[in-house]
């Protein structure tokens, strides 16, 4: 067997980003060196909360959770109690975590770790607004270099926005952050809208979900019933968006999706497309391609995956 791909996972969870957790923790493909907990979805006070009790769900505690920042850059947090729920985890009945948080701050861990590990073999997965990667790109510019990729959700090109009619969530959250790791000349994959409009968990998937006989099928069917009710009610469709468990699968297998390398850029300055993802899809642009921006999914496919994998957890 080949060696697992070392991740970090960056998250302000939301119940999408705990079924990413759950795939990473399920996928022998990886080896989870920690989950960095970001405002986002709900503050920092939950987010950090709640990844501890996705590693207790999955049967491991021992996973490491940080608190990183508390709100973005420059901007004011937004979030998204009106998707998630008031706990951010709504849905299914959660007991408190019992495993510590770790005493370190998530960037000061972030950035030991790319700077203690072999360069070019750490990869991190980003589900949330990037705070606390460009706080890392700060503290230590060297890291950019080190990171082997960083795979993320967020933005909207064809898709157009779900936060403002330009911006989607993750990015709006945070633009001036996102601008700092698009201009870190890391490689970079990013999986949005365009991809995630398409992985509608739909009644009959979350069945496939309650029907798995261990403790997180049912409960990621009980947490996308709750979330996925105003998804529905704004999109008209069976199922809401499963976004952020798209970027462990794209890890997984790739060839779910159709992607280019094309060019990016973060909107900064208009209030009006604050947060936008700028893709030089056509290529009319002689901006260099910065990433990897993924526009369809195999949504069966993906959801085959995800099911195949979640029924060996505990
Ligand atoms: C993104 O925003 C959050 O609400 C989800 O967890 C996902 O990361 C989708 O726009
Ligand atoms: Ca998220």
């Amino acid at each position: 067997m080949t060696k697992p791909l070392p991740i970090i996972i960056d998250t302000d969870p939301g119940q999408d980003d705990a079924v990413a957790i759950l795939l990473a923790l399920a996928s022998p493909e990886f080896e989870v060196l920690g989950i960095t907990a970001v405002a986002g979805n709900v503050p920092l006070a939950l987010t950090e909360i709640n990844a501890r009790k996705i590693c207790e769900l999955a049967g491991r505690p021992e996973i490491k959770v940080f608190a990183g920042a508390v709100r973005p850059l420059l901007r004011p947090l937004v979030t998204a109690e009106y998707v998630h729920g008031q706990t951010g985890l709504d849905g299914p009945v959660w007991s408190d975590p019992k495993m510590p948080l770790q005493k370190q701050h998530a960037v000061d861990f972030i950035v030991e770790t790319l700077m203690t590990h072999e360069a070019g073999t750490i990869t991190l997965c980003v589900l949330g607004p990037m705070t606390n990667i460009a706080l890392a790109l700060i503290r230590e510019p060297r890291i950019a270099s080190r990171i082997k990729r960083i795979v993320a959700m967020g933005g909207g090109f064809f898709e157009g926005g779900n936060t403002t009619p330009a911006a989607e969530f993750n990015i709006y959250v945070d633009p001036h952050a996102a601008r700092a790791v698009f201009d870190a000349d890391t490689p970079m994959t990013l999986v949005p809208l365009d991809c995630t409009h398409q992985a509608l968990s739909t009644a009959a998937r979350i069945e496939r979900f309650r029907s798995i006989k261990n403790k997180p099928g049912p409960a990621i069917a009980a947490m996308l019933s709750f979330s996925e009710r105003f998804d529905e009610q704004k999109y008209g469709t069976d199922g809401g968006p499963l976004h952020d468990p798209c970027v462990m699968a794209w890890l997984l297998k790739p060839e779910l999706f159709q992607s280019r390398e094309v060019n990016v850029e973060i909107e900064c300055e208009s209030e009006l497309t604050m947060g936008m993802t700028v893709v030089d899809w056509w290529r009319v642009t002689a901006r260099k391609p910065n990433a990897t921006v993924c526009r369809s999914i195999n949504a069966q496919g993906f959801f085959d995956l995800l099911i195949e994998r979640i029924s060996r957890l505990p």
